[in-house]
């Protein structure tokens, strides 16, 4: 089998790295940019760091992202940036900011509704604004990612358009920028980490590279999320988990995600599960479908992790997620058969058919069946 690898992005990483921003800007021969962001870091005061911090560099902010961006909101943030005389991005919060800056960076040059691209197979074009990246959950590494994921209402539909046009030119990873996050969501966005590792090393389209940094990322969340939780201020912890965040990017970017990615979309979009809790709902169930497949690769990777096999490995996903918190059942909805029969068939997305098992809609309905009760 062939495989390529590619990584684009730069990446500046430490406690401080956001203060680099001016800096990065240069670096990229960028005078006049726009900062994307969500309304908690206008209230923080941090979007207002940010921008000084940049000594006139950043010259606009477009602030009303949602978690799970709009494409409403992307077709709003890309009218600003042709209304404003800007050459570059900056995002500056979760996945939710970062994406829409990467979706409205590319849109910015056409007249066209991001609608035109979500979900609808029409490739994007490439061409795009330069963007600099600030994470600031520890969470979907689409610092490093060429998706962004986006939501339409309207349509009642969720998924991410993927587009070479969408790597950001530097990603400034911060750690301390993570401290902040309450537990809640350091747990949630924690588990999306190990969800993109794990994802991306069992997904049809996996490769040497990747699964190395798979393993390392998977390693850091087990060592570290349950500390992240309980202490917000650790530094070691918030900073390995900064680092295991990006390298999961790494991980799944180019093989993508898979089963738990595709069952997160319908139990955010008609659950309100955010994202990181939603794909984690579902790792230790597939995990164990998947254990046995390609032919031992899976149980070898829980190995390397020193569990005994992937059925073990699951059994401590499902320990960790009850440990920091979050759900492993859907018992509280009191879901009606039509809402299971719902999730079963907006379950079924293109990453699904990603997974090395061959996912029956009976197997769907039996896990959702289980976790109703
Ligand atoms: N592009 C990709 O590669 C990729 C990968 C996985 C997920 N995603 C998408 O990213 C989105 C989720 O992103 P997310 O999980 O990072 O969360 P988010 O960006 O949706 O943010 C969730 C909430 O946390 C708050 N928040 C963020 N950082 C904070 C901090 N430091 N302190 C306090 N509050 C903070 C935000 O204001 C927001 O209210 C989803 O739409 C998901 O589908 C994208
Ligand atoms: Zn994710």
């Amino acid at each position: 089998m062939m495989w390529e690898y590619l990584q684009p992005v730069t990446i500046r990483f430490g406690e401080g790295a956001a203060g680099e921003l001016k800096q990065a800007a240069k670096d990229l021969g960028c005078s006049r940019g726009l900062l994307v962001s969500d309304p908690f870091f206008m209230k923080s005061g941090l979007a207002e760091k940010i921008v000084e911090a940049s000594e006139g560099v950043l010259t606009g902010i477009y602030s009303q992202v949602s978690p799970n961006p709009e494409v409403a909101e992307v077709d709003a943030c890309a009218k600003q940036i042709r209304e404003s005389e800007i050459d570059f991005l900056v995002a500056l919060g979760g996945g939710s900011a970062l994406d829409c800056a990467k979706a409205a960076g590319s849109i910015c040059f056409t007249e066209d509704s991001i609608r035109k691209y979500h979900g609808t197979g029409e490739p994007m074009p490439e061409k795009h604004l330069p963007l600099i990246a600030i994470p600031t959950t520890a969470g979907t590494g689409s610092e490093v990612t060429c998706v962004a994921v986006l939501s339409d209402k309207e349509l009642g539909k969720k998924g991410p358009i993927v587009s070479n046009g969408f790597y950001p030119s530097i990603a400034l990873i911060d750690p301390e920028l993570t401290y902040t996050l309450p537990p809640y969501m350091t747990a949630s966005t924690g588990i999306d980490v190990l969800c993109h590792a794990l994802e991306g090393f069992w997904s049809k389209g996996h490769q040497p590279i990747c699964d190395a940094f798979a393993l390392h990322a998977c390693r850091l969340v087990f060592q570290y999320l349950r500390i992240a939780c309980k202490e917000p201020e650790n530094k070691e912890a918030r900073r390995k988990m900064a680092e295991a965040s990006v390298i999961a990017g790494l991980a799944f970017t180019l093989p993508k995600t898979t089963s738990s990615h595709a069952c997160s979309f319908p139990l955010t979009n008609l659950l309100h599960i955010p994202h990181g809790e939603a794909c984690g709902l579902t790792l230790d169930y597939f995990a164990r479908i998947n254990a046995d497949a390609q032919e031992g690769r899976v149980h070898g990777f829980a190995k390397e992790l020193g569990f005994r096999d992937m059925y073990d490995m699951a059994d401590a996903i499902h320990q960790l997620k009850a440990d920091i918190g979050l759900r492993t059942d859907l018992k509280e909805f009191h879901l009606t058969d039509e809402q299971v029969a719902e999730l079963v068939r907006i379950s079924r997305h293109p990453n699904l058919y990603n997974n090395p098992v061959d996912i029956t809609d009976e197997m769907l309905d039996e896990m959702y069946q289980s976790m109703r009760q």
